[in-house]
């Protein structure tokens, strides 16, 4: 398999609005970015994914660009972001930026002048329609609820809005518009970062004539539409090949295949897209994403395993636990109480062990948890009000059931100002932060993790660490073990005569792991590269009746995670070999 840099590095994605204020108005900013690098450094991560940091009157904190090539006046300016540019690299850590490219914010100027007269030279910039029957021209609904589509009264037609209202839709299909957007994006490179990741770059090419969906959870119309292909490889030919690039697309409901379309090592698209499977579990009922179901163990193994094996050889997966769109892990996957640094271990563990490029979430490595604000008024997310429109104002949920579903899916609960200590306003802001803080930072903090040995934070810069020490860590095959185990992830990793073996519990209670005979050998004394709890040096099992102790069981805590490691001689290969 070819080695490159970016199937080696840790990206970690930083909300600017939240991350650190230098300047005391509350709001998160590039200066703040810059004085924390040493902490990034420290950390162990590499790429640092910034979050849209450009022009916007935020109505989607920044996913709603107004001005592309200009630093949104609250972060800073183009100095700040070049500063901030340089001095990454001085240190060695690398910047990805977020692209928007399926949309502008109709604060653009394209726009602007788009909305203008059926006859602008910009009307073709976006997508517009004449209503059917004085009613929208499809039944396409905006992800962010409600219709896709808004009527603009000065010119008497519609305009698609996948997203929220301002937010409307780039017509790809106009080559006036690629062009625009390849030339920004070259400038951007031009500039020397790092890395894109594209922002539902999978819904850029809508199939001809805007087709009715056929289900509500249809997205074939919009999503993964008949040019997409087309357009990232134009894309690559003309931006992404000129440089030394890491490329990320978020392609939502993407499969395997699709995933190989996009992102196959032979495809010249893209390096990685997301994998949405684990996050949109639970999505398909009657309220879309406001669900809180926990995911069962063996449906979240077989989606790992699914993508681990199917993508072997031919391209390379994300493992992203956290993102500024989903809940926190140890909230969703774990338990935020109880076992919190238990459980948020095993879960670093359990994904940053696999193969692919780890993403981490700012605050993740704290084991942060759900903001669960007690009143939706704390929740400031477009994504809220109009769901709570649609859902609650026609009587489809109570207020309560809703808030209950917004405290575990909604997307503020993550982006809440970063927990730097445990003084006022956790240490985010002299100012009054814009959104709370999550009430907890006096028990999660950085300052005290830091300190402490057994914290989250340093499980995970020494997790981050071994990744990097052991090429088997980042390019070994995955193999799934006990596939149908209930309560414990067991599987593997080999390459060529070097071997881990990294078994989790999944559970609040002790489970008994029998390792499978063919790993007991060589697996057990010493080998153990870390774990979440402590596992003396001449405990191998509890079972002491067989007498040896490659027959005993081990018997796993709550949410105990292990990785071992083992080089294999040539007898032990065979073995495995014959197993297969
Ligand atoms: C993506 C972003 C999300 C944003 C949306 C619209 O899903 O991750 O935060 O709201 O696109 O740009
Ligand atoms: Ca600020």
């Amino acid at each position: 398999m070819e080695k490159n840099w970016w199937k080696e590095s840790v990206v970690y994605e930083i909300y600017p609005r939240s991350f650190y204020d230098s300047n005391k108005d509350g709001i998160g900013d590039l200066e703040g970015i810059r004085q924390k690098l040493p902490y990034l450094k420290e950390l162990g991560v590499d790429i640092l994914w910034l979050c849209p940091i450009y022009e916007s009157p935020n109505d989607d904190n920044g996913y709603d660009v107004s001005d592309y090539q200009k630093i949104m006046t609250v972060f800073g300016t183009m100095e700040d972001f070049e500063r901030l540019l340089e001095q990454a690299h001085q240190m060695g850590l690398k910047i990805m930026m977020d692209m928007v490219l399926n949309h502008t914010s109709d604060e653009h100027v394209w726009f602007v002048n788009s909305r203008k007269s059926r006859d602008n030279p910009y009307r073709d910039f976006y997508i517009w329609r004449e209503g059917k029957e004085g009613k929208e021209p499809n039944n396409w609904n905006s992800l962010f609820g409600g219709s896709a589509w808004e009527y603009d009264s000065h010119t008497e037609m519609y305009y698609l809005h996948l997203f929220s209202k301002k937010q409307p839709d780039l017509n790809w299909e106009n080559d006036k518009v690629r062009e625009e957007i390849y030339q920004m994006m070259n400038w951007w490179c031009s500039k020397g970062i790092d890395g894109i990741r594209l922002d539902v770059i999978s819904d850029i090419s809508k199939k001809p004539g805007l087709p009715d969906k056929e289900f509500a959870k249809d997205v074939s119309p919009y999503c993964h539409g008949p040019r997409v292909h087309e357009f990232l490889r134009e894309m690559n030919r003309k931006v992404l090949s000129k440089y030394e690039l890491c490329t990320v697309g978020q392609t939502d409901d993407v499969t395997t295949v699709e995933a190989l379309q996009y992102a196959g090592y032979d495809r010249r698209e893209l390096d990685m897209v997301f994998q949405y499977e684990l996050d949109s579990f639970g999505n398909d009922g009657p309220y879309g994403k406001w669900n809180d179901e926990k995911i069962p163990l063996r449906i979240l193994k077989n989606i790992v395993t699914r993508w681990q094996t199917e993508l072997e050889g031919k391209g390379w997966n994300t493992l992203c636990l956290e993102s500024h769109d989903s809940p926190r892990a140890v909230t969703r996957y774990g338990d935020d109480k109880r076992y919190r640094c238990e459980s948020a271990k095993m879960l670093a563990t359990c994904f940053y062990t696999l193969q692919g490029t780890p993403f981490l979430f700012q605050g993740q490595e704290l084991g942060a948890t759900n903001a669960r604000f007690s009143s939706l008024s704390d929740y400031k997310d477009v994504e809220v009000g109009n769901f709570y429109r649609e859902l609650v104002d026609t009587g489809k949920l109570t207020e309560e059931r809703f808030l209950e579903l917004v405290q575990f899916r909604g997307r503020d609960n993550v982006r809440t100002p970063m927990q730097w200590d445990s003084g006022k306003h956790a240490g985010f802001t002299e100012g009054t932060p814009w959104l709370k803080v999550n009430p907890n930072y006096r028990e999660i903090n950085i300052l005290d993790q830091r300190k402490d040995p057994d914290s989250v934070y340093s499980y995970y810069k020494e997790l981050l660490a071994l990744r990097k020490r052991y090429d088997v860590w980042i390019y070994g095959k995955y193999e799934v073990l006990e596939e149908d185990h209930p309560y414990i992830f067991m599987y593997t990793r080999t390459l060529a005569e070097e071997q881990l073996l990294v078994i989790c519990n999944f559970t609040d209670q002790k489970v008994s792991v029998l390792i499978p005979k063919e790993y007991r050998k060589d697996f057990l004394k010493n080998r153990l590269l870390i774990g979440n709890y402590k596992v003396s040096k001449d405990e191998i099992g509890v079972n002491s009746e067989s007498g040896s102790a490659v027959e005993k069981e081990f018997l796993f805590r709550p949410y105990e995670a292990r990785v071992y490691w083992r080089e294999m001689d040539e007898i032990t290969r065979n073995e495995q070999d014959d197993l297969r």
